[in-house]
């Protein structure tokens, strides 16, 4: 069976389009030349080529080779440089990698249980003082049906997050309906939630 993100990404429009998540760019004074940052799960890499554009030195991991190759061109058209890694995050050697800032935009493909790992190695993955940039949807989203995944079990709460990052700086954490255009994929009145955490220096 096809991977369905790849059918998605099929063809020459980018998904959740080229230009950066909102919520995102409200954070750039948090963002500073020559960090090093992962950008989580990064799609056709509106978002990582973003933060190129800015001076980090991102790596960008994805298991979609189509987005992936999209994300390439992406960069190779704004004339940045973008790592790129092909892999699968529920299964993926985290242990070499140490991040300034870890940027995870829409990742809400884990399920309970994958979940808790999957935030334990963002967190792990990142260096004392590193920033956790984090959106998702609430369970309201299935409501609105404008994106996001359809199991209410990996939507996000915020006493969701405040307990899975209760060890780290919690900087914002904001829950809010908000008007998002981000391609044909994310598109419309969303519920959403917002977080940047600091872990311990
Ligand atoms: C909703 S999209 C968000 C993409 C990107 N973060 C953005 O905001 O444009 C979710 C992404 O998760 C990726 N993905 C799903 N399961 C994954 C896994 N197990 N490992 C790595 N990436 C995965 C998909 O390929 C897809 O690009």
């Amino acid at each position: 069976m096809a991977y369905v993100w790849d059918e998605r990404y099929a063809g020459e429009h980018y998904h959740f389009g080229t230009e950066p998540n909102a919520f995102l760019l409200t954070q750039r004074d948090r963002l500073k030349p020559g960090m090093t940052c992962l950008a989580v799960a990064d799609g056709e890499g509106r978002n990582g080529v973003w933060l190129a554009e800015q001076g980090l030195e991102v790596l960008a991991v994805d298991n979609s080779p189509v987005a992936l190759e999209k994300a390439r061109r992406l960069a190779q058209q704004r004339g940045v440089a973008l790592q790129i890694e092909l892999a699968d995050l529920l299964d993926w050697d985290w242990s070499g990698h140490r991040f300034d800032a870890v940027v995870a935009i829409f990742i809400q493909f884990a399920p309970p249980g994958m979940r808790e790992q999957l935030f334990a190695d963002l967190k792990r993955c990142l260096k004392p003082g590193g920033l956790l940039l984090l959106q998702g949807y609430t369970p309201r989203q299935l409501d609105y049906k404008t994106g996001g995944p359809s199991q209410v079990e990996n939507l996000y709460t915020a006493d969701l997050l405040r307990a899975q990052f209760a060890d780290m700086d919690i900087l914002h954490l904001a829950e809010h309906d908000s008007v998002i255009h981000e391609g044909v994929g994310h598109d419309g009145m969303s519920a959403l939630i917002d977080l940047v955490a600091r872990k311990a220096g």
